[in-house]
């Protein structure tokens, strides 16, 4: 077999624990964004996995029965998709993630990364990720309560003078957790600056044999490919450069199966995914709650097109499926901004 055969089978799949992901290239949990019909055309345009918006420990546990499908919400059918809990308690995150397994999580994955004072007050996200010990404790309680992977997201550190990731992931090796994945930026910097891809690699370099999967800035299909074929990392999760572009996300896919990103697609292709994205939407979540959650989606499709701000404008008189249908018409026939489409800045979140 030749050397870029190789490569392109290398970089077609991933395993993690017992499971064999298609390819390594998966969509990042996103609160308030990575719902079911999220990661349900996620996995149509070819993620090798899907995660769930975080969800706290404490919610799942003790949510009545007839809540638990709402709180979780995983697909019959869905897979393979990760649910990603947040909390520091090691029964609780057991119970939990035996719950999300329960459900249909095909791996469960724990938030060390959350930097939202309502998350690090209660010491989970990324306040847990800075007692290595407490932390492993954890996640070793919920690796013996559950058959399926347990995999762990984390910041850099909590600031550039306590990066720890290295040493935490070791630990977490060691008490059996399958996958881990990097957001290379540290607690202090939430979501400014750029992620720092050498000290992901660091990570890489402190495990033995789990995969390490890098998380920040993933823009450039060619720019993953190559750190996954040269090592740095086994996989990657992409976040807010999906945000308005569903076609980074198969163009990546294609980049690292076939070494080029496909046709670049136009504006009205473009268009019709996000719109097949907000009908989504408002089947998941009826037209009422499903309009308005399209509304932010809107705003980011709606980028980059002839008139956006004065289309943007609109997007808080969007109430029914019709007022969506409209507005997507206008878009589309305004065409693409002379000076050409352009990725959407974002810059909160919750990981
Ligand atoms: C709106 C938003 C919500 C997020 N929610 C979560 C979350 O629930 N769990 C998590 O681990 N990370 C969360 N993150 C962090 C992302 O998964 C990702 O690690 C981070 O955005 C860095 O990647 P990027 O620079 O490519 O956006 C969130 C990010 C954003 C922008």
């Amino acid at each position: 077999m030749s050397a870029v055969a190789a490569v392109n089978l290398k970089a077609r799949s991933l395993r993690i624990g017992g499971l064999e992901l298609d390819n390594p290239i998966f969509i990042a949990p996103m609160a308030g964004i990575t719902d079911r019909p999220f990661r349900d055309l996620a996995r149509e345009l070819g993620a090798g996995l899907t995660c769930t918006e975080m969800t706290a420990a404490a919610a799942v546990v003790r949510a009545p029965e007839d809540a638990i499908d709402r709180i979780i919400d995983l697909g019959v059918g869905e897979h393979p998709v990760a649910a990603q809990l947040v909390g520091c308690d090691p029964q609780m995150m057991a119970d939990a993630a035996q719950i999300c397994v329960e459900r249909g999580a095909d791996i469960v994955d724990v938030n060390l990364g959350c930097p939202v004072p309502k998350v690090v007050r209660l010491g989970s996200g990324a306040a847990l990720a800075r007692q290595i010990g407490e932390t492993a404790r954890v996640l070793e309680a919920m690796v013996q309560a559950v058959p399926v992977p347990v995999t762990a997201k984390m910041r850099l550190g909590w600031d550039s003078g306590t990066i720890n990731a290295p040493e935490l992931c070791r630990a977490l090796e060691g008490v059996g957790v399958a996958a881990v994945t990097i957001h290379g930026r540290t607690r202090a910097q939430r979501y400014t600056g750029l992620a720092d891809w050498e000290q992901i690699a660091r990570v890489k370099e402190a495990v033995d044999h789990i995969p390490v999967l890098g998380s920040g800035d993933v823009r450039s299909p060619s720019r993953v490919a190559d750190r996954i074929q040269q090592g740095v990392v086994d996989g990657v999760v992409i976040a807010r450069g999906m945000l308005g572009d569903w076609n980074l996300l198969a163009q990546t896919v294609h980049q690292l199966k076939f070494g080029n990103p496909g046709p670049e697609p136009t504006f009205e292709e473009r268009l019709w995914l996000a719109r097949r994205h907000w009908n989504a939407v408002v089947r998941h979540h009826g037209e009422r709650r499903g309009v308005r959650l399209s509304r932010k989606f809107v705003v980011w499709a709606v980028k980059g097109c002839s008139g956006a701000a004065r289309l943007r404008a609109r997007v808080g008189d969007l109430y029914t499926l019709a007022d969506l249908e409209e507005l997507f018409e206008e878009v589309r026939s305004a065409g693409e901004a002379p000076e050409g489409w352009h990725r959407p800045d974002f810059t909160s979140g919750e990981g």
